[in-house]
């Protein structure tokens, strides 16, 4: 069977309906592994497994970028909510390809790969932003190699989070640069920027991610909610910018009264609406690992005021008050 072949077969499967298939592991591994020998990725080099620091967070270096692919429902999820959102924009017939700004693609672009596999340039255009050089080089070989190059209308090495756009044609916005609970990755100011460009009629992928804080015991592992701190959406985001001048991004505080006991462990919890049906959840994927919060020695009932930070490592900021 051909390269390309198995590459559409690969991205069939990936997308295909369902959470879990019994040709979704295997699509996912081999479309890992071609990828991997195309690019010749190994991690061998530290060019290669250098994060860059910017001023919204940190970018993951070229092997950890690749890494992702491997999160079996993180590609699916991501994958397959593109492709149902370029359809839908398709269905408005607005007589041009639909136009997808992804904004930190890795070495791979593997989130657009089965939209550029099982549709064709006239359905999809992709304006493509990367920051670490290295991934930029290797995604064009990719794209050359598979011969996917007619799908895209720009590619730049830039910092999605100042990224000027050239013109506000964008029906899509896809990015995935974030980690559990928001934090270090530099997706908020990513997605705030870019919102701050376009118009509400824009699809933003992923739709919404939530993250809340829970309460448990060491005996009790599941715990219970104690609130949600961030409910980041298009809504939120509108709100924000309508705020906020400047693209200076504040966050608002909140407070919140816990009772700590020895045992207490104080956590955040991400939930991520991909795109309509697709979520990432519970223990799906890394993103939505809980991240402790620091409650060392503290007992009795404690104010917590809370707020999150865009700018250097992002993240929540908490301080315990009597
Ligand atoms: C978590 S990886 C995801 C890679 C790929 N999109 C995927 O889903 O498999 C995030 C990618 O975004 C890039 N990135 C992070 N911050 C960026 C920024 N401010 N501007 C442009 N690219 C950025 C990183 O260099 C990295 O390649």
């Amino acid at each position: 069977m051909s390269k390309l072949t198995l590459f559409k077969e690969y991205c069939e499967a990936i997308i295909r309906d369902g959470d879990f298939h019994e040709g979704l592991a295997p699509a996912i591994t081999g479309l890992a592994d071609m990828l991997y020998k195309l690019a010749e990725v190994n991690g061998n080099t530290e060019l290669e497994r250098k994060h860059i620091s910017t001023e919204s967070g940190s970018a993951i270096g070229t092997f950890w970028a690749a890494q992702c692919i491997k999160e079996i429902f993180r590609t699916q999820r991501f994958a397959r909510g593109l492709f149902k959102a370029i359809q839908h924009v398709r269905q408005k017939h607005t007589g041009r390809p639909a136009h997808v700004l992804y904004a930190g693609t890795g070495p791979f672009a593997t989130l657009a790969l089965p939209a550029m596999a099982l549709l064709t340039p006239k359905d999809v255009q992709f304006t493509m932003l990367e920051i670490n050089p290295k991934s930029y080089k290797m995604l064009q070989y990719i794209l050359n190699t598979l011969g996917l190059n007619s799908f895209v209308r720009h590619f730049t090495i830039t910092d999605a989070a100042t990224y000027k756009l050239r013109n506000d044609d964008v029906d899509i916005v896809l990015s995935e640069t974030m980690n559990r609970a928001l934090i270090k990755e530099p997706q908020v100011s990513i997605m705030l920027n870019l919102a701050s460009q376009l118009s509400q009629k824009t699809i933003f992928i992923p739709e919404e991610i939530k993250v809340s804080l829970y309460q448990h015991d060491t005996n009790d592992k599941m715990g219970h909610k104690l609130d949600d701190l961030m409910v980041f959406d298009k809504k939120f985001m509108f709100e924000l910018i309508e705020k906020c001048k400047n693209s200076e991004w504040l966050f608002e505080e909140k407070k919140l009264t816990v009772d700590l006991l020895p045992s207490t462990v104080l956590h955040y919890e991400t939930e991520i609406k991909v795109y309509q049906s697709d979520f990432l959840k519970s223990s799906d994927c890394s993103l939505n690992f809980p991240e402790k919060l620091k409650t060392k020695d503290l007992i009795g009932r404690k104010v917590l005021k809370i707020h999150y930070t865009s700018i250097d490592i992002p993240g929540f900021r908490c301080q315990f008050l009597d």
